[in-house]
């Protein structure tokens, strides 16, 4: 049986790689981007630095790139905020508004925005081999940039030392400027103060533990009240991990604990290898404990995650890099390459006595009366049973984005399962579901169109999740080349990229091996 609902045909959709432009990440117009730098809201904009090659679409002469948003979801690019020259490459970081005018690169009246970044030093320069921490400032609003003539303002002499992100550190004892970095090859996550954002002051290091069979990249450290109460705050410690994340490749793991100005302490919670798995020697215990560690996503493609500053309201949102290093510099589309995952709001909810982070992603839309808010088209009106059948929803108009959200309770079926961009018998097409047995939420793109640029793209990822009261809840947002999976109210994350046929463009939801119950079902567009 085929529940064949009125959903509308797609339209043909644009020739070439066109069709892939996501609707609403950020892709660089006609350049290449990875990570997320500097991301700062100020003065009413969302601004988004990003590692930027200005000349070409595969990494290289890496500077920042630049683009602004009210909303977190339409981007304009901008001209290049920092660039690279022949003496530094311009590496990830962070930006501050210096409010109390510590750098004197500012007023107190009119604070400097000063970006403290990694200068990666070429042949031409005397630091040649090593990486050290860098400061560039902007007195206005973020638009043009000055390199400190005094650069580099803090060096260890070593060859990976690097991805400053500063925060503003406000203890019993006063405040002052916190430095979070890494020592890549040594899985390291390294602390300094300063109180000028100039003369920095070493604190103590963490690490290797958890995730540690690549190296630790683009950390980033902020406070959370566990569901919102202000009397129990935990600090959450992100470090990014290449290669050697549970899906594989490149990924980010996260770790609740205490921070006290100097010092950060997991909780036991936290802890599933306290050496790092690679202690562990044997490659299967090294797996199983991999599972045990805390994800930011359990997806391919979601890297290099950090968070804003600046944001009002202790709000904490965060950006990643939607692409993996696996395969990073092949992926099918030109001129541009590469994307930035929807910005995500988190908060650390408490789960079985352990905090864990949940992700929203932000849909919110522009300011009213700009644009007209998504359009939610209810798929189903009451409770609808599924068995041995397909419920057909609507197709994605060109350039469009959909989200799509249900509540399932999987009952006796063996899987309930979207696919997305399918073709009508189903040979292609991006499976995502949940499988009763394992008790996992799968996502297969091993035959969602263009897999064959890179050996390692084609893959099946999954994560374990658990049925609240018997029911599967999804929120699945899926743009022209990728889909970004958020189960649970946020707690189970999944993201993948995707390079969909041009022919394959149906959307639909299958159960089988018994009957699954779904309670509720729309679609939206985003544009
Ligand atoms: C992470 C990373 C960072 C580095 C940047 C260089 O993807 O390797 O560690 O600063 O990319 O582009």
């Amino acid at each position: 049986m085929s529940t064949f609902l009125d959903a509308a045909r797609p339209e043909t959709p644009p020739a070439g790689t066109a069709r892939f432009r996501p609707a609403v990440h950020f892709t660089a117009r006609d350049t290449w981007l990875n990570d997320p730098n500097g991301l700062v809201f100020h003065d009413g904009l969302y601004h988004l630095f990003f590692q930027n090659n200005p000349y070409g679409n595969v990494w290289g002469n890496m500077s920042w790139g630049h683009a602004i948003s009210r909303d977190l979801l339409h981007w304009t690019e901008h001209p290049v905020a920092i660039a690279c020259d022949e003496t530094e490459d311009i590496f990830s970081g962070s930006v501050v508004v210096d409010h109390g005018n510590t750098s004197g690169f500012g007023t107190a009246d009119a604070p400097a925005l000063v970006a403290i970044y990694t200068s990666a030093y070429k042949a031409a320069s005397e630091h040649h081999g090593t990486q050290a921490q860098s400061l560039a400032y902007s007195t206005d609003a973020g638009m043009t940039w000055h390199k400190y003539e005094r650069n580099p303002v803090l060096t260890r002499n070593s060859a990976h030392f690097r991805d400053p992100k500063v925060f503003r550190y406000q203890g019993e004892h006063g405040s002052c400027w916190v430095m979070v970095a890494v020592e890549a090859q040594h899985q390291k996550v390294v602390f300094y103060r300063s109180d000028d954002l100039k003369t920095w002051d070493f604190l103590s290091d963490f690490g290797p533990m958890n995730a540690d069979q690549g190296e630790w990249e683009c950390p980033d450290l902020f406070p959370l009240a566990v569901d919102g109460d202000a009397d129990n705050v935990k600090w959450v410690l992100i470090v990014n991990v290449n290669p050697g994340a549970v899906a594989g490749g490149s990924g980010g793991q996260y770790f609740v604990g205490q921070f006290d100005g100097a010092r950060f302490v997991p909780d036991a919670s936290s802890v599933a290898a306290p050496a790092g798995v690679s202690a562990l020697g044997d490659p299967a215990a090294a797996a199983a404990a991999l599972q045990q560690c805390l994800w930011l996503d359990w997806g391919r493609d979601c890297y290099a995650s950090v968070s804003f500053s600046n944001v009002p309201d202790g709000r904490r949102i965060i950006i990643g890099w939607m692409n993996n290093w696996d395969y990073a510099n092949q992926l099918p589309t030109a001129p541009w390459r590469s994307s930035m995952t929807l910005a995500r709001e988190v908060h650390l909810t408490a789960a079985n006595g352990s905090a864990r982070l949940v992700q929203q992603p932000v849909l919110a839309g522009p300011p009213a009366g700009e644009a007209p808010p998504a359009a939610a088209e209810q798929i189903i009106t009451e409770t609808f049973e599924l068995q041995d059948s397909v419920l057909r929803l609507p197709v994605a108009a060109p350039g469009s984005a959909q989200v799509i959200e249900a509540e399932i309770l999987p009952g006796s079926a063996e899987h309930v399962a979207f696919h997305l961009f399918a073709n009508d018998d189903g040979s292609t097409g991006t499976a995502l579901g949940y499988n009763a047995a394992t008790g996992r939420l799968v996502l297969d793109r091993s035959r969602s169109g263009d897999t064959g640029f890179h050996e390692k793209f084609s893959s099946v990822e999954s994560a374990p999740l658990v049925l609240e009261d018997g029911v599967l809840k999804l929120q699945i947002v899926v743009d022209r080349c990728s889909v970004e999976v958020f189960a649970q109210g946020g707690s189970v994350v999944l993201t993948d990229l995707i390079f969909p046929d041009a022919e394959s463009q149906e959307n639909w939801l299958a159960a089988g091996g018994g009957p699954a119950t779904v309670q509720k079902l729309t679609v939206s567009t985003l544009t």
